[in-house]
């Protein structure tokens, strides 16, 4: 039993394509506490996104192991793994990737339908989070009635349905003009910082990175 909440040990990753294999990440290794806040940053094509995939399993890494909450991922069946995942993680992603036929309210709650049916009480915590990220009264609207900042922290409020232990963010506030991202980023770690969730953030920004408890840059298929 390790004390970290997340755990990667020597994870490798590649991509297979037409004129042979493309290694994208060698022998990662990171170890993150409980409530930590890491940041990883790297240029364009180093791997970051590959490796977000990799540490919430949307894609299998080669090899290597990864822990969550010190559970070994590769010893739970896939079902298991899914269902573990939807607890212990969410994702913010720098599309938001909302659902554009629903409205807002829904898209939060659609964290918990996935699971499995509905209680009043999730409505009650979707309804609690949307006012929480300051949208309480845009519950109706579609995403398409939305800002980019304001799409953005619908996702921050799906994210956090589950109450997951962390939260793994993909260029959260890439889309996003200079004042909105501070904004959405201040939400994002005030929110991670009240609930001690752990924040696993990949930018561009590096004045965000630098406020992280740990900075890591992703080169040369590793982590420095
Ligand atoms: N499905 C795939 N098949 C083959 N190569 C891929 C695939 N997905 C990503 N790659 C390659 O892997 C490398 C890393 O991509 P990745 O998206 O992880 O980079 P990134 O650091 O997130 O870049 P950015 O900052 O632009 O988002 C790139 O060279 C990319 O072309
Ligand atoms: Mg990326």
């Amino acid at each position: 039993m390790s004390d970290f909440i997340l755990e990667a040990i020597d994870l490798y990753k590649s991509y297979k394509t037409p004129v042979g294999s493309l290694p994208i990440l060698q022998r990662i290794n990171l170890q993150v506490s409980p409530g930590e806040f890491v940041s990883i940053t790297g240029e364009s094509g180093s791997g970051k996104t590959t490796l977000l995939y990799a540490l919430t399993l949307l894609e299998n890494p080669d090899s290597g192991k990864l822990l969550w909450d010190s559970v070994s991922t590769s010893e739970l069946s896939k079902n298991a793994q899914t269902k573990f995942r939807a607890k212990f993680l969410s994702i913010i992603f720098q599309s938001y990737h909302l659902f554009p036929e629903l409205n807002i309210f829904e898209n939060v709650l659609m964290a918990k339908r996935i699971l499995g049916p509905l209680e009043k009480s999730d409505k009650e915590d979707a309804l609690h989070l949307l006012d929480q990220v300051g949208l309480s009264h845009r519950l109706t609207h579609l995403p398409s009635q939305l800002s980019g900042g304001e799409c953005q922290r619908v996702a921050i409020a799906r994210a956090l349905l589950n109450k997951p232990k962390v939260i793994f963010a993909d260029e959260p506030t890439g889309n996003l003009d200079e004042k909105t991202a501070q904004q959405v980023f201040e939400l994002i770690t005030q929110i991670c910082s009240t609930h001690k969730i752990t924040l696993v953030l990949v930018t561009h920004n590096l004045k965000f990175a630098s406020l992280a408890q740990r900075s890591y840059i992703l080169r040369d298929n590793q982590l420095h």
